[in-house]
């Protein structure tokens, strides 16, 4: 692979040199590249052997599972989506939001914001299914998404990088588009299980 610090980026061997390679990205005063970020977040060919212990799984919904706290630059985390489990459709605090695939394959919708007042059902933009390895991009500009995944036989796995992090963000009701804040919590941190005190509700980003 590329030296850190050079624009390009071979291919990243394991999970740990990606996030080597992401705390490079982040570490300067500048702005945050986006373009290189998905390009580093994309270099990285995914192993589950990497990976496993930060994959848990609920049976009801999916979960989200930190990995890196970024220097408090960003967030790292997993999310793993049981069969045909989905997010609400969400904004992103005004972040970087990168979702590379890890397993499986994920459907993203995305939609326009609401006008002013929020009534009536939400635009639609367009929608893809993202597959392994595939990484893509939001923030607030883009607009809003949904995120599912669409199999109703296999799981899906997925690699977020939030910059800066955020602990809350809206969901939108499709059919009014109106909206409502969440908080965000973590199903594990490091491998390790969050204790279910503090594990309340979890909502998506
Ligand atoms: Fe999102």
């Amino acid at each position: 692979m590329a030296l850190l610090g050079q624009t390009e980026v071979g291919q990243l061997q394991a999970l740990e040199e990606l996030v080597q390679e992401l705390h490079h990205l982040f570490s300067g005063e500048k702005k945050v590249n986006a373009a290189q970020v998905q390009t580093a977040m994309e270099s990285y060919e995914s192993n589950p052997g990497d990976w496993a212990r930060y994959a848990q799984f609920d049976q009801f919904r999916y979960t989200r599972n930190l990995v890196d706290k970024g220097n408090e630059k960003f967030n790292l985390m997993i999310l793993c989506w049981g069969e045909g489990h989905g997010s609400s459709i969400h904004d992103h605090t005004d972040s970087h939001c990168f979702m590379k695939i890890l397993q499986g394959n994920l459907k993203e919708t995305l939609f326009e914001w609401p006008d002013k007042k929020g009534v009536g059902e939400m635009q639609k933009k367009s929608e893809r299914v993202l597959k392994e390895n595939q990484c893509a991009y939001i923030n607030d500009t883009i607009g809003l998404h949904r995120v599912e995944n669409p199999s109703h036989t296999e799981t899906a796995v997925s690699l977020h990088l939030y910059s800066p992090p955020f602990e809350s963000c809206y969901t939108f009701d499709q059919r009014t588009g109106h909206k409502q804040r969440v908080k965000m919590t973590f199903y594990s941190q490091f491998g390790e299980r969050t204790p279910y005190t503090t594990s309340v509700s979890q909502e998506n980003n």
